[in-house]
């Protein structure tokens, strides 16, 4: 591979613009670079803010079993064009990925698509049933650094407690669903004045805050370590910071359309809207910005979750939630975090590379914009605006809840060990 050199790039958003050189997948040099001879490719930065590439810590790529609405393939190209170089796909395939065979399918079709490295996720119990703990110790034998039944809650607390246990002596994390199901059975909207307005039953902020608490507690009793999925509600953000104040081994993410979507889109009744957990309050929106800016939540993660037209173009009741985030990403958390002043560059790079990458484990992502790091970068034009259009996405599936909106900030590039990943909005041939 040729050495590149990324000219006129501001990493981080910070100083002047300099060059980057970057030679054999790593970070060779960062100032004013000569021209290194014939065979160097070159990218004009214009400007442009250096980050290290983006980590997406929850992605359903759908494959195996729904590969008429995501694959590996498709959602690996979705995540380089949004500035990625790592995810995490998601158990709820079908088969389950709760076995060695299928993480070891997932990993090895992710090498060879080759445009951000995908983790598998490891189902904890077994068909995601929440009956009986999967082989953790054999998947994570596999390579397995994160499990979670997400979709669904592992919600017996013994079972979460021998989960808790096993993921401290294997060196993995279990990432909850925290939702009581006995709170949420039928729920197919937020519950607060307007579901029961529009005769939709409620899905309570309690059956999320209740399981957040008790795993939490959990976590603290065995002395493990916790990561929870999708936060969606102010209360979830109180019991993350007591649980934190505590001592608790705690992580947490938020979605990016849980930072700018209000239940005021149930209005529409278009099931583009659904999603698990259910879009909250304005005042939820306003608590879940303020504790990803403090580091009470740690991380954004997208919760990407492609679906078919005849799973989302139907009623309300019978629509399946979830809605798609990788391709947007970046641009919400432009447009709620740093536009109003919420976060910083650095932030920004603390919340979608570093800590998705700690908590993981993962030692060569979220690594310093620096010589001698690896080459996982991401390029992004913070000026340039763009109108979305869920049918342009390279997923499969076009069931994003922005279309039509402009947004904020572009990808110029993605590089995976110094390779272009993404361009301008293509996959390079
Ligand atoms: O909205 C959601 N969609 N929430 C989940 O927990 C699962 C996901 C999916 O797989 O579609
Ligand atoms: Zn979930």
């Amino acid at each position: 591979m040729n050495p590149l050199i990324l000219r006129g790039v501001r990493p981080y958003g910070e100083g002047d613009p300099t060059d980057v050189l970057i030679r054999d997948g790593v970070i060779a040099g960062i100032g004013s670079i000569e021209d290194t001879g014939a065979d160097t490719d070159t990218v004009d930065g214009r400007g442009a803010i250096l980050l290290p590439g983006f980590v997406d810590l929850h992605t359903h790529l759908r494959e195996p079993g729904r590969e008429d609405t995501e694959t590996i393939a498709s959602g690996s190209a979705a995540a380089a064009l949004g500035g990625y170089t790592a995810v995490f796909a998601m158990a709820n395939t079908d088969p389950v990925a709760d076995n060695a065979v299928i993480v070891e399918h997932v990993a090895r079709r992710g090498r060879e698509v080759g445009l951000v490295d995908v983790h598998p996720v490891g189902a904890v119990t077994v068909g995601l049933k929440g009956e009986k703990l999967a082989e953790l110790g054999t998947m994570a034998k596999a390579g397995v650094r994160v499990f979670s039944d997400d979709g669904h809650c592992v919600h017996d607390p013994l079972i979460m407690r021998r989960a808790l246990e096993y993921s401290k002596a294997l060196d993995v994390v279990v990432a909850q669903h925290a939702e009581e199901p006995r709170l949420t059975t039928g729920a197919q909207a937020h519950e607060g004045e307007r579901a029961a307005r529009l005769g939709l039953q409620g899905w309570p902020a309690a059956a999320e805050e209740a399981v957040v608490a008790r795993d939490c507690l959990l976590a603290k009793q065995v002395n493990a370590r916790l990561h929870v999925c999708h936060v969606s509600t102010a209360g979830t953000a109180d019991v993350l910071a007591w649980a934190k104040a505590r001592g608790t081994d705690v992580s947490a993410e938020v979605t990016p359309h849980h930072l700018l979507l209000t239940d005021d889109r149930l209005e529409t009744y278009d099931p583009v809207n659904k999603v698990n957990p259910p879009l909250r309050t304005a005042r939820d929106v306003e608590e879940l910005r303020r504790a990803l800016a403090d580091g009470v939540i740690d991380c954004v993660a997208t919760d990407h979750a492609p679906h078919a037209v005849q799973d989302k173009d139907c009623e309300w009741s019978a629509a399946r939630p979830g809605m798609l985030g990788l391709q947007t990403a970046l641009s919400i958390v432009i447009r709620t975090m740093v536009e109003p002043g919420l976060l910083t560059w650095r932030g920004v790079a603390r919340v979608m590379s570093e800590r998705p990458a700690e908590i993981a484990g993962l030692p060569d992502h979220g690594r310093p914009v620096a010589v001698g790091e690896p080459a996982n970068l991401t390029l992004v034009d913070p000026d340039s605006r763009w109108t979305v259009r869920g049918a342009d996405f390279a997923s499969i599936a076009a069931n994003t809840p922005f279309e039509g909106m402009e947004l904020p900030g572009r990808v110029v590039a993605t590089l995976l060990r110094g390779r272009v990943t993404a361009t301008s909005g293509r996959i390079p041939a």
